[in-house]
């Protein structure tokens, strides 16, 4: 039996990574400030266990992963996807606000993954990391704000780090970057930047939240096992140049 453990499990993108897992027939431990939501989550989830932190805490992050040894015996796979977008643009950032920005997105992922490479230590098998990062960490022409861009390029590099560290240990570390995909994230964006970002799309809509997961499961998967080190852009193609 596998363990995985998703955080942001609350949100679009969460709870579609969390169904694809369960499916697959891992425990998944779903991760989220919203506790209510992940109370709701549990009432018809079979194998899937609530977890209301904050992930901004670095000490309930390594007392997330020490109830979560405790109980299953360790973890198997991390899924960062945690995160938010605050849309005040340069120069007009308010200190705190880059702050939190980089906690959320950043440093929640680090402090996860500096929990999962200890609890994946002496489990069988390849274990993964996959990082939800974005494609607004690419590309110059929409409208992500600086600081969301920076926390997800700082993120795509300790994918890297990790990827290369851990490799013979097998421990496999990817970053999914997705572009515009339908969930309440989108409730930052005024109605007109909204639309001119999903007019961009090739396909002329957004991505669902399940053809992210699809990808996230598959890393995950054993088809996943060769995979490490790899930034993995999901945007219909829109930045081919
Ligand atoms: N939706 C998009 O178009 C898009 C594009 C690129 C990247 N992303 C990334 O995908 C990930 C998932 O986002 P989503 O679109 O599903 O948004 P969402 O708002 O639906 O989900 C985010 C979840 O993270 C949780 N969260 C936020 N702060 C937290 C904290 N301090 N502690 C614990 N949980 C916290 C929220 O409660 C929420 O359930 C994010 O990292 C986002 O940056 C989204």
């Amino acid at each position: 039996m596998k363990v995985a453990i998703v955080t942001g499990a609350a949100g679009g993108m969460g709870r579609a990574i969390t169904d694809q897992l369960l499916t697959d027939g891992s425990q998944v431990v779903g991760v989220d400030i919203d506790g209510p939501a992940l109370l709701t989550m549990a009432a018809d989830r079979v194998g899937f266990t609530p977890e209301a932190v904050d992930l901004t805490d670095p000490e309930a992050i390594a007392d997330l992963f020490d109830r979560v040894t405790a109980r299953f015996g360790g973890v198997d796979a991390l899924v960062n996807n945690a995160g938010t977008c605050f849309m005040s643009d340069f120069p007009d950032i308010p200190a705190e606000e880059l702050t939190r920005q980089m906690e959320i997105n950043f440093h929640s992922a680090f402090h996860c993954c500096q929990g999962a490479v200890k609890a994946m230590a002496g489990r069988d098998g390849v274990r993964k990391i996959v990082n939800i990062s974005s494609n607004g960490a690419y590309n110059f022409d929409v409208f992500d704000p600086p600081h969301y861009r920076a926390s997800k390029a700082a993120m795509d590099t300790l994918t890297k780090d990790l990827a290369r560290r851990y490799a013979r240990d097998k421990i496999a570390v990817n970053s999914i970057a997705p572009a515009m995909t339908e969930t309440p994230l989108f409730n930052v964006l005024t109605e007109e930047v909204l639309a001119r970002a999903i007019s961009a799309m090739p396909h002329g809509v957004a991505m669902q939240p399940d053809q992210i997961a699809a990808w996230v499961r598959f890393l995950i998967s054993a088809a996943g096992d060769v995979s490490s080190g790899n930034i993995i852009i999901l945007n219909q193609g829109r930045d081919v140049r």
